[in-house]
């Protein structure tokens, strides 16, 4: 079964740790706007997320991808409209208590003076939730399902960029997630890097049904792991649908979007569209 043709069928999300099911989590986002001063950076958007889904936000560079993530992780308040998760507003504490969400940042934000070791230790470690040895367990078997166990006690300037990326997934599971949010996880590696990340988000979705939302602009991530995308551009939500559906897409925009011609008669960097110009 091809992940487009899979409806987000788990309402359960077990945990990678304990094996313990919990509810998995769904994402309402309903007429949101954000300015920041006078800049409209989103505008009226609105989508649903399903339990268990892979849901992917495309659009170029500025579209407000990143602004969006941010709201769904509770760090960034509407300026209209709403976001909830589970049902509940993702900017409250409360929240954060109830519902756990963890957020892979672009530049994989980990700590360069800690080892990779207590870069993952440091939540669990923050929260007590258990002694050394079942936070070394938690760690141990986070790194190793996604096969970084032996970098361990390397340090983050010691890791290529694939590798980054891996742990910082890696630190995101021992969070036990039921919400995993990824920004731009494949920016920045290889073809083969992007494809092998793509294979871990798929694997993390089948194995602990985590509801995921991942930004990003990689068309090949996009269109072949998620259950359905949302195109972004200029901050409004201008197409949404499954992968079978994007393809089919005549929509102008959304054709240059995923397949660019270069033409040097008429360059785009002379037309480019900015949140001020749409
Ligand atoms: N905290 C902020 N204050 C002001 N402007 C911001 C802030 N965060 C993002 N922006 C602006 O919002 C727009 C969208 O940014 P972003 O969501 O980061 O884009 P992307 O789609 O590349 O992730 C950009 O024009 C950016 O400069
Ligand atoms: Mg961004």
């Amino acid at each position: 079964m091809s992940a487009e043709t899979t409806e987000a069928n788990c309402s359960k999300t077990r945990n990678p740790f304990t094996g313990v099911e919990a509810d998995a989590v769904s994402v309402r986002v309903d007429g949101l706007s954000k300015k920041f001063g006078d800049l409209a950076v989103l505008r009226n958007i609105s989508f649903d997320v399903k339990p268990g889904e892979i849901f992917v936000i495309m659009g170029p560079s500025g579209s407000g991808k990143s602004v969006l993530l941010r709201h769904i992780a509770g760090l960034e308040a509407p300026t209209s409209g709403t976001v909830a998760v589970d049902g509940l507003d993702p900017t409250l504490e409360e929240t954060r208590d109830r519902v756990r969400l963890a957020l892979v940042f672009q530049e994989g934000a980990l700590f360069n003076s800690l080892s990779v070791y207590d870069n993952l230790a440091l939540y669990p470690r923050e929260h007590r939730s258990g002694n050394e040895m079942a936070i070394s367990e938690r760690v141990m078997h986070a790194l190793k399902i996604l096969s970084v166990e032996k970098s361990a006690n390397q340090f983050p300037s010691e890791l290529s960029g694939g590798m980054k990326k891996r742990v910082s997934i890696a630190r995101a599971l021992v969070m036990e997630p039921q919400l995993l949010l990824y920004d731009e996880p494949t920016s920045e590696l290889d073809p083969v890097m992007g494809a092998t990340i793509s294979e871990i988000i798929a694997t993390l979705k089948n194995e602990y049904s985590v509801t995921s939302i991942v930004v990003t602009h990689d068309r090949d991530l996009a269109l072949t792991i998620s259950n359905r995308v949302g195109i972004l551009m200029a901050g409004k939500l201008i197409s949404l649908g499954t992968p079978g559906e994007l393809r089919k897409s005549q929509e102008p925009r959304i054709v240059d979007f995923l397949n660019p011609k270069i033409d040097i008669e008429h360059p785009r960097f002379k037309q480019l569209e900015t949140p001020e110009n749409p």
